[in-house]
């Protein structure tokens, strides 16, 4: 057995507030007293221009109110000369030659696309997290974009709403760590740096929990829940020096987030003292006017100045009212003064006022070493649900394989949700790549079946049986087109669309060994289509080498190693179902009578009474963190060095994971756990850490963890963070719903 220390304290080092160096002090200090000399150039009309952000949509008249400091940042404008042409009238020809920041959507690739941050997550590795958006970062400053609107770091538990693609799942630990990946890779060693991006954690807050899914919809989450559950990830972003956030669109309890002085002052700004920027959504101050929260554009600029917001996109109310609030002494020069430091500070750390300007032309996009990353990202993101009697990897026994259905050959609709800047010319299709890559060892018949995922027009279903009964095996790639996930792409059905769900049951009757792989930018409800094929891989939307990475988990090039970072539901209807739901009153027993299963006439306390659904259970179809390998693995020997701690202690766990198949492969292990009773009821576990481990086949190791009893802290009844002395269970293993268990306890000092 090979003795390898895995000592997990800190998967992503994180630098809090006081960690700078003396070195970073002095030039902050600089940067401090360059902001102040310039804001005390500045006329209340610049500094206002300097709030406001906007997206072009004619050059000239963008010029125009450039020239005249009207505007602090513009989103949107992609072409690098152009960038160039607008800067140099930024920085030549206004009074004060203050740069422009320009701004973009750049979440999962610029050009060379990435998996979605669903997929992503899936990967459980936020090195390959960071190395993609450092990729991302590297080829869009090259076009002169120094700011993503990324990463989306919204807790999100309901696959109805369709941007549950751009986050990073359920967890809000995970969702921590992987936004963290994406932050250091965008921003790289130093915002100074030209291939630095700043990066911008969204939406803030609790966008994701947008009622029934519906996008944009509002919110109920109590201060409790914001804290434990939709701020932690926040909280990460500003501690790993995020150097922006955005409001979200929804309004919590009444309140718009553009408006919400609670999380905008006294949670960001007091408590974890942030001194970047906040920027509104896309129109989100002017339509507090929607919401009915303020009357006109006037009222909704003040309020959202006052609340804590820095820079407006798109709306301008802010340069249309503000100069008048101030004479009426609605806002206070200080809050605009402050907004603008904000700004500016931004604007000196990535270097503009020295280096405003992007070299012409560039050679970095597509590069191999991109591509690579990208394919890496792809296979780790993909994960194997189901694969009865090793149906996969695909041997030589397969010489002919059917490849089948409207995903097998789809580039624009496998780049998923994000992607502006992607080009579908350049996307490699799991068709095509099995073609190239593994065409001298299997002959292909393609059949698509559908054209399109929502095709409800059976007429070549035939087609595709008769292809499959000329094979040896098929492979079914079926999901969701791009459009049906991302932003106001909501689904209130998570079946498969069109005619997809008969297309694999009629190529299941052939008796075909069938393996059907699902292309998508959310968890479906795929319950039927699991049981009738032998093998399923899951797919978030893969991006640009998507294909190339399927063809390889397919002939056993690579064994997969993903899980799933969000809970599969069995039916619609079990939404929202996630993991870390609190303890109820009245569980459910696994042995729960179900609809079929009662009686006519059945008495209405004969099925017990528990918390569950007569037609669904309670049960997911697959937890959180479920995802097999090719191999298998065995967890043992789990110990604790002491069961006995303090809050002040640190707990030391530690196991043997042993490779017990035929085939080298990585195993993704997570600790959860339960704090058996609290001062408010707790989540049945919670994610505390995860890690990749890699094994030979038959390889043992023994894995060490460590976990600060002070993580286990929580908001509790009177809203102190604090760890509650008293009982805890831990779990050890591959996923939420198993593993090794052991006590644990800890005193008050
Ligand atoms: C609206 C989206 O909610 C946000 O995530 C995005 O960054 C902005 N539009 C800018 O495009």
């Amino acid at each position: 057995m090979k003795p390898i220390k895995l000592i997990i304290t800190a998967l992503i080092s994180v630098c809090i507030g006081g960690c700078s160096s003396q070195k970073e002090l002095q030039a902050d200090a600089a940067i401090e007293n360059k902001v102040d000399s310039l804001l005390n150039q500045m006329t209340l009309e610049e500094k206002l221009g300097q709030m406001n952000q906007l997206s072009p949509w004619n050059f000239e008249d963008l010029a125009k109110r450039v020239r005249k400091g009207e505007v602090g940042s513009i989103l949107n404008m992609v072409n690098p000369e152009e960038v160039n042409k607008i800067q140099k009238i930024a920085v030549e020809e206004s009074r004060l030659g203050i740069p422009l920041i320009v701004s973009r959507d750049v979440i999962h690739g610029y050009k060379t696309i990435f998996p979605i941050p669903l997929g992503q997550a899936a990967t459980f590795n936020p090195e390959v997290v960071k190395e993609g958006a450092r990729v991302a970062a590297i080829e869009a400053s090259a076009d002169g974009i120094r700011w993503t609107f990324a990463p989306m770091i919204d807790v999100s538990r309901d696959p109805r709403w369709g941007r549950i693609a751009e986050s990073c799942g359920e967890d809000p630990y995970l969702n921590a760590i992987m936004g963290t990946a994406m932050i250091k890779g965008y921003q790289g060693d130093s915002l100074n740096d030209p291939t630095a991006i700043a990066a911008c954690a969204k939406h803030f807050v609790a966008y994701g929990a947008a009622e029934g899914g519906r996008d944009y919809n509002s919110t109920f989450i109590p201060e409790r829940v914001l804290r434990n559950v939709y701020l932690p990830p926040f909280k990460a972003a500003a501690d790993a020096g995020c150097a922006t956030f955005m409001t979200s669109f929804n309004d919590n309890d009444g309140v718009p987030s553009t408006a919400n002085s609670f999380v905008l002052k006294d949670v960001l700004r007091k408590e974890w003292k942030y001194d970047g920027i906040v920027v509104t959504d896309w129109a989100s101050a002017l339509e507090m006017v929607n919401h009915g929260f303020c009357t006109d554009g006037k009222d909704a600029a003040e309020k959202s100045v006052n609340a804590g917001v820095d820079m407006e996109m798109v709306s301008e109310t802010f340069i249309q009212n503000l100069k008048q609030s101030i004479a009426e002494n609605k806002v206070s020069i200080e809050t605009i003064d402050n907004a603008v430091r904000n700004i500016l500070r931004l604007k000196f750390r990535l270097g503009l006022f020295d280096n405003p300007y992007v070299a012409t032309p560039q050679t970095v996009k597509y590069a191999e070493k991109h591509l690579q990353t990208a394919k890496t990202a792809a296979e780790q993101s993909v994960i194997l649900l189901k694969n009865e009697n090793q149906t996969l990897p695909f041997t030589d026994k397969i010489k002919t394989l059917a490849v089948i259905g409207p995903m097998a050959d789809a580039p624009y609709e496998q780049m998923g949700t994000w992607v502006f800047d992607g080009e579908k010319e350049h996307t490699q299709t799991p068709l095509i790549a099995i073609k190239k890559m593994y065409g001298d060892k299997v002959k292909v018949l393609f059949e698509k079946g559908l054209e399109y995922s929502r095709d409800k027009n059976t007429a070549g279903i035939a087609r595709a049986v008769s292809a499959a009964h000329q094979a040896d095996a098929v492979v079914v790639f079926v999901g969701e087109e791009s459009i049906l996930s991302g932003e106001a792409h909501s689904l209130a059905n998570l079946n498969l669309q069109g005619a997809q769900s008969q297309l694999i049951k009629e190529l299941a009757a052939t008796g075909k060994p069938v393996v059907t792989v699902v292309m998508a930018g959310r968890q479906l409800v795929i319950a039927d289509e699991v049981k009738v094929s032998d093998a399923v891989l899951y797919s978030f939307h893969p991006g640009t080498m998507g294909g190339p990475a399927i063809a390889d988990i397919l002939f056993g090039k690579v064994n997969p190693s993903g899980k799933t970072p969000v809970t599969f539901p069995r039916m619609s209807g079990q939404v929202p179902i996630y993991y870390a739901q609190h303890k109820t009153g009245r569980p459910a027993n696994p042995t729960e009578m179900l609809i079929d299963e009662i009686p006519v006439e059945a008495g209405q306390t004969s099925v017990g009474c528990r918390s569950f659904y007569l037609d669904a259970g309670n049960s997911p179809l697959f937890p959180f963190g479920y995802g097999l390998s090719y191999t298998t693995f065995e967890y043992s020997n789990l110990s604790l060095a002491s069961d006995k701690l303090t809050a002040q202690d640190t707990l030391s766990i530690s196991f043997t994971l042993k490779n017990t198949g035929k085939y080298d492969g990585t195993e993704v292990i997570q600790l959860y756990v339960q704090d058996k009773v609290g001062s408010v009821t707790r989540p049945v576990k919670e994610l505390k850490r995860f890690q990749r481990v890699t094994l030979k086949a038959r390889e043992s190791t023994q894995v060490s963890l460590s976990l600060p009893v002070s993580e286990l802290a929580f908001w509790g009844y009177d809203m102190n963070y604090t760890v509650e002395p008293g009982d805890f269970t831990l779990w050890v293993g591959t996923n939420s719903a198993k593993g090794l268990t052991k006590d644990f306890s800890v005193s008050a000092l």
